[in-house]
Order: structure tokens, then sequence, then C-alpha cells
């Protein structure tokens, strides 16, 4: 791998070294992201988590969250690790921590019509995220992550979504989000480690920088598939170690990048691209089924597949 030019070389080599032994050290720029944000809360450290079989849970499911590949394979179907979009092993505030998840479900969510557990939101994550298969509810991948979100979340309060929760909300653009800003963007800021191509970086087999779009990221049903979920994510995360660096209107704009790219197809696509928009992608925020460069977003003949889905996991969805 090369060392990549544009960001400091101190904080380059750290980046490489941590994320190839798991991505555990905190960059200086979070640690300041967090002292402005007083409220936030602190998850109890690695070391609190108990002996005995409950502790083993929760060690598995960090575990699974770290290296999905690895803990979870018959259900993860690209290169992503849970770790990669929530950070700091689902600990970081501001990206989608697994405290702030544990304690607001059972939750209605419109995506899928009805009041989720939390065992339901991780095969969420699965499903989409990972490009995979949903473990059934009561698989041991569930019930670990499970117990690590719930080890996590010592002492918060639940049904009251705590501080830190989710992406910090971003002003609306100035001016509408545009591919084409959004490319010099990527070429200045993210390139250099994620890749011109957007593939990511791989050294000696393991991935150093997730790939943010191809047949190995996340499928167009995904979370991070909405610009405004991928541009809160990324003003408040990204550059990594930089997070809130770039201008808002800079954030919707690589977001819209990112999120017009090829990627794996939708697991509800219904046959038809337009139908399929239609059901689910009709929103701003969504490209799926546009056209970008002379080619509709989300059609078979150039999308990579969605994950397969066991039959009884499509129930109610
Ligand atoms: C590509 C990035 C990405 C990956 C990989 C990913 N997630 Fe997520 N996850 C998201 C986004 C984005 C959201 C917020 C989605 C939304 O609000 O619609 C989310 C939301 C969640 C939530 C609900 C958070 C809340 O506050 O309600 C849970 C729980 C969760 N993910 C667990 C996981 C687990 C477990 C894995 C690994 C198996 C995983 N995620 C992998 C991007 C990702
Ligand atoms: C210094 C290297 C570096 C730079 C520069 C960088 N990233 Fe990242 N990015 C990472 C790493 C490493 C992760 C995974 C973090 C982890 O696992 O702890 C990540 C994760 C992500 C993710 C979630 C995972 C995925 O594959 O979808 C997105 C989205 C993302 N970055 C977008 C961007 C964008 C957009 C830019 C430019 C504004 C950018 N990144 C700049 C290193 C970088």
């Amino acid at each position: 791998m090369t060392t990549p030019a544009s960001i400091p070389i101190a904080f380059a080599s750290l980046a490489a070294l941590s994320c190839l032994a798991g991505w555990t050290a905190r960059s200086p720029a979070a640690h300041a992201a967090d002292a402005s944000d007083k409220a936030a809360f602190v998850p109890p450290p690695e070391s609190a988590i108990p002996q005995g079989k409950f502790g083993d849970e929760v060690r598995l499911g960090e575990k699974i969250f770290r290296e999905p590949g690895t803990h979870a394979s018959a259900y993860v179907g690209n290169d992503l690790r849970c770790s990669n979009c929530h950070l700091d092993a689902g600990r970081l505030a501001g990206s989608a921590p697994m405290w702030g998840a544990y304690v607001t479900y059972p939750a209605y969510q419109a995506k899928n019509g009805h009041v989720n557990s939390f065992e339901e939101r991780l095969q969420g994550c699965f499903r989409y995220s990972m490009n995979g298969k949903v473990p059934p509810l009561g698989d041991p991948v569930l019930v670990a992550l499970e117990s690590y979100s719930f080890f996590l979340a010592k002492g918060l309060p639940t049904d009251e979504a705590p501080p830190g929760r989710g992406f910090p909300a971003l002003p609306k653009p100035d001016t509408k989000p545009d591919y084409d800003r959004g490319a010099q963007v990527y070429a200045d800021h993210c390139a250099a480690c994620h890749g011109g191509d957007g593939l990511g970086q791989s050294a000696d087999g393991k991935v150093v920088f997730p790939p943010l779009w191809g047949p190995r990221s996340y499928n167009w049903g995904a979370g991070m598939g909405s610009i405004k979920n991928a541009a809160e994510f990324i003003h408040a995360n990204m550059p990594l170690g930089m997070g809130g660096s770039l201008t808002p209107q800079q954030a919707w704009d690589v977001a819209t990048y990112v999120d017009s790219q090829v990627r794996p197809q939708d697991p509800r696509f219904t046959g038809s691209v337009a139908e399929t928009r239609a059901k689910f992608h009709d929103n701003a925020n969504s490209m799926y089924g546009q056209t970008v460069n002379g080619a509709v977003l989300g059609d078979p003949a150039s999308t990579p597949p969605a994950g397969t889905v066991p039959a009884a996991a499509e129930q109610g969805k």
C-alpha cells in the first residue's frame, strides 16, 4: 500500500497500522469532537466485560462486530465490517453507536412498516449494509451482537434517544448537491485511502480501507445508500480522523458522488428498476433508478447481485 500523500504522514501510518490491528486507536480529531459534545455517553471499557457465560457472549459480539467476515461469514456478502461505519467498534458518538441504538428499540420502522425488535434491526444491517443473508431471530450471531450492544449501553435510560445516537444532523446544502463537485471532493479528500475507483485497498489479504462502491460494498437498500445518511456520516467522521473538516456542502456533494456509483442490487428488487424506485427509493436522497453517466443505476445488466436472503426472513419485510 502506498502512503497517501494528502494526509499527514504520522496519521497515515497510524491509520494503516491501527486498521491492520483492527482499528482500536482513536484519532486526535475524534477526541476533539467528543470533548465538544459534553453530554455524549461514555460506554464501559472493555476491561469491564465480566467473566463467565454472559461476558463470553459480549466478547464474541465484539469480535463479530469487528470481523463479521471471519466470525459470521455465513451471513456476510461483501468486504465490510460493522465497525467500518459504526466506528470504534460501535462506541463512537455520532457514528450510530450501538449503545445509542440498543436503548431505542423496540421501535417502529417505516422501512418495513412494523415495530422492530433490536434483533430485527440487526438483521437489517446484514441484509443491506453487509449485502448478506439474514441470520434468523435467535441465531447465536444475533444473540452475541445484542449482548455486546446491551453491555455498551450499561446505565442508559431506555426509550430515550441519548445524545450521540445516530449521526449529527447536517444543515441542508446551500446549493443542490452536485455530482461533478463531489467527484472533485472525492479526488482531493477520499481517493488516497478508498482508491480512485472507490473499491478500497487491501494489504496482506486484509481490507485496510473499505470499498465505498462496487460489488464488495453495501447494496442499494442500505442506510448509507441514502445521500442524507451518507452526508451526515461523512461530515462527522471522514476523512478518517479529520471529522468535521469538510464543509456541509462538500459532504452533500461527495455523498451524492459516492451514492451515484454502481453497487449490489437492492434485495427488494421487484424485477423492474422503475417499480423498485417507485416502491422504495422515491425520494431525493436516492439515486437508484436515475441515469448517471448514461447508465441507469440498478439496471440488472450492470448491477452486481444482491446477497441471498432465506425465504423465512422475507416475511413481513
Ligand atoms: C456501510 C455502512 C454500514 C455497515 C457496514 C453496517 N452498518 Fe449498521 N447502520 C448504518 C447506517 C447508515 C445506519 C443508520 C441507518 C438509518 O438511520 O436508516 C445503521 C444503523 C444500524 C443500527 C441502528 C442504529 C440506531 O441508532 O437505530 C444498528 C443496530 C446497526 N446498524 C448494526 C449494524 C451491525 C451489527 C452491522 C454489522 C453486521 C452493521 N450495522 C453494519 C451503516 C452500516
Ligand atoms: C485516512 C484514510 C481515509 C480517508 C482520507 C477517508 N477515509 Fe473513509 N474510511 C477510512 C477507514 C479506515 C474507514 C473504516 C473505519 C474503521 O473501520 O474504523 C472508512 C470508512 C468510510 C465509510 C464507511 C464504510 C464504507 O466502506 O462505506 C465511508 C462511507 C467513507 N469512509 C467515506 C469517505 C469519504 C467520502 C471520504 C472523503 C471525504 C473518506 N472516507 C476519506 C479511511 C479514510
